[in-house]
C-alpha cells in the first residue's frame, strides 16, 4: 500500500499519543495511524515579519511523521485570519453578512497554498496518495499540479458547502470551484453539501457534465461523494466511564442533588448558535416554571480565533446573555446557567455527557458536529439522556429519527423540545438511543476513512 500524506492547515497538538480535540484532528490522526505516512501543515507558531521560515520540522512517532511549518505574521493575517476565517468560514456557514473580502488577503491565501506545496514537495514520492483537508486549502491541488506533482490527490471539506447563490457572494467563487476541480476526488460531509457543489458546477462552469458520483469537466472526471465523518462509539463509551467516579464528576452530581442537567460543548463560534440557545433556555424558564430551580445548564465554550472581530463580538453578546439569564432566574441555592470559557480533557467531557439528561446541540450551521455523536455514544444504555439537535447540523441527516430535531431560529419551538427532552419517559429515551447508536456503529470513523480512500483510489486518471 502506498503512503498516505495528509495535509491540513493545523497539525493537531498530540497529547499522550492522541490529538486533544476536534473532528478533523481525530479523523486525520486515525487515518494516518492505520495507513502510516506524513501529516503536513501549520504547527500553530507565528513568526514576526513577512518572511516565512523555510524549514520544515520533522518529528516521527509510531507510524506517523509530523512535518510542520511556522507561518510568518503577514501570511497568518492574510491567509488564516483574513481569507480563510474572515471570508470563507462565514460564507460557508451561510453568514455572508459576517464575511468581508479583501483582494490582498485572497492573494495571500493563494500564495501560502503555493508556499506550502513547495515545502511539502521534497517529502513526496511518486506513488504517495495525498489527502487534503478543509477550506484553508481549496487551491492546494492546483498548486501541486503547477509544481509538477502528479500524485493522486483527494480533498475532504469538514464544513458545509453553501448553496450556489451563497457561494457566489465570495468574489473569486468561480476560481475557487475551478481550483477544487483539480482534485481527483472530493468529499463532503452530507448529501446536501455534495448536491450544492455539483449544482454550482452544473450551473456556473459551462461545459461540465454531472454524472453519478462524479463530474466531468473539460474531459476530466472528478469523483464527488458524501462521507459523513463518524466516531468510535466504544471508545467514547470507555472514555465516558474513566471519570465517572472522579472528584469533579462526583462533586458535580452531589451539587445537582435531584436536579436535571443539560450540557453543550462548542468552540466559541457564531456558527454554533449559542445566543439563540441561551435565549431558548431563558424561554423555557419563563414558560415552564416547574423547571426553575430544577434544571442546570452547563455551556462549555473555549474561545476560538479571538483575533477575528466577529468572534470578539459573539463573546460579548454571550457574556451579556448569560449575565441576564442568571440575574433574572438564579436564587440563593441555584444558578441556572454555568457558562465556562475554557477547554477540558476529552474524557472528562465524555463523563459529563454521561452524567447529563440532555445534550443540547443547536448550531445555526455545522458541517457535521461530532459532539452530537459523542453525546449519544457516552450515554449509559440503561438510562440514556436525550439529544436535542439542530436540523442544520450535518449530524441531523443520520440522527433525525433518534434525536429531537429543532430549528435554532425558533426559540419557542426549542423551549418546547427542551421541555419534552427533560420529561421524556425511559422507554422512549431507550428506543431513540438504540436507534442512534446503531447508526453510529454502522458508520464509524474507519468506515469514513475507508470509503473515502477507496474512492480516491478508484478516481481520476493520474499521469
Ligand atoms: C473546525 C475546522 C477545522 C479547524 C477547527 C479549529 O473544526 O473545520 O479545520 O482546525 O475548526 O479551528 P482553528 O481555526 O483553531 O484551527
Amino acid at each position: 500500500m502506498s503512503r498516505l500524506i495528509v495535509i491540513s492547515n493545523r497539525v493537531a497538538p498530540i497529547a499522550e499519543g492522541k490529538p486533544t480535540a476536534g473532528g478533523l484532528a481525530v479523523g486525520v490522526f486515525d487515518a494516518l495511524k492505520q495507513a502510516g505516512g506524513i501529516w503536513f501543515g501549520w504547527n500553530g507558531e507565528i513568526v514576526e515579519g513577512s518572511t516565512p521560515p523555510d524549514d520544515v520540522r520533522l518529528e516521527s512517532r509510531d507510524n506517523i511523521t509530523y512535518a510542520t511549518v511556522a507561518l510568518a505574521r503577514n501570511d497568518y493575517d492574510l491567509y488564516y485570519r483574513g481569507f480563510s476565517n474572515g471570508t470563507l468560514w462565514p460564507v460557508f456557514h451561510y453568514r455572508p453578512d459576517l464575511s468581508s473580502y479583501d483582494r490582498r488577503e485572497y492573494a495571500g491565501y493563494l500564495r501560502v497554498n503555493e508556499w506550502m506545496v513547495a515545502r511539502l514537495k521534497p517529502l513526496i514520492k511518486p506513488e504517495d496518495r495525498l489527502w487534503v483537508h478543509d477550506y484553508h486549502l481549496l487551491p492546494f491541488a492546483q498548486a501541486c499540479r503547477r509544481a509538477g506533482l502528479r500524485n493522486r490527490i483527494g480533498f475532504f471539506l469538514h464544513i458545509p458547502f453553501p448553496a450556489e447563490q451563497v457561494m457566489a457572494t465570495v468574489p473569486p467563487h468561480q476560481e475557487l470551484v475551478e481550483a477544487m476541480c483539480e482534485y481527483d476526488q472530493l468529499g463532503f460531509q452530507t448529501d446536501s453539501d455534495r448536491r450544492a457543489f455539483t449544482d454550482y458546477v452544473r450551473r456556473r462552469l459551462g461545459g461540465s457534465r454531472v454524472v453519478d458520483r462524479a463530474i466531468e469537466l473539460d474531459g476530466k472526471r472528478i469523483g464527488v461523494g458524501a462521507y459523513p465523518i463518524g466516531i468510535y462509539p466504544e471508545e467514547i463509551q470507555r472514555l465516558s466511564l474513566k471519570h465517572s467516579r472522579s472528584r469533579q464528576i462526583t462533586n458535580l452530581k452531589q451539587g445537582l442533588v435531584q436536579r436535571r442537567l443539560m450540557v453543550s460543548v462548542d468552540r466559541l463560534d457564531y456558527s454554533k448558535g449559542l445566543v439563540e440557545r441561551f435565549t431558548a433556555f431563558e424561554r423555557l424558564l419563563e414558560t415552564k416554571s416547574e423547571h426553575r430551580g430544577q434544571v442546570s445548564f452547563i455551556q462549555i465554550a473555549p474561545p476560538s480565533r479571538s483575533d477575528v472581530e466577529q468572534y470578539r463580538q459573539i463573546r460579548r453578546q454571550l457574556e451579556s446573555a448569560a449575565g441576564r439569564i442568571n440575574g433574572r432566574f438564579s436564587d440563593l441555592s441555584w444558578t441556572p446557567l454555568r457558562y465556562i470559557n475554557k477547554s477540558f480533557d476529552r474524557s472528562l467531557l465524555m463523563s459529563l455527557f454521561r452524567a447529563s439528561q440532555v445534550g443540547y446541540v443547536t448550531p445555526l450551521r455545522d458541517g457535521m458536529n461530532l459532539v452530537a455523536k459523542e453525546y449519544v455514544a457516552a450515554q449509559p444504555p440503561d438510562d440514556p439522556g436525550v439529544l436535542v439537535l439542530s436540523e442544520f447540523a450535518g449530524a441531523a441527516e443520520e440522527l433525525e429519527e433518534g434525536a429531537l430535531l429543532v430549528n435554532p431560529y425558533d426559540p419557542d419551538g426549542m423551549a418546547e423540545r427542551l421541555h419534552r427532552a427533560l420529561t421524556m419517559p425511559l422507554p422512549e429515551r431507550r428506543e431513540r438511543y438504540e436507534h442512534m447508536l446503531q447508526r453510529l456503529n454502522d458508520n464509524n470513523l474507519s468506515h469514513w476513512r475507508d470509503r473515502f480512500l477507496h474512492d480516491l483510489q478508484e478516481s481520476g486518471t493520474p499521469g
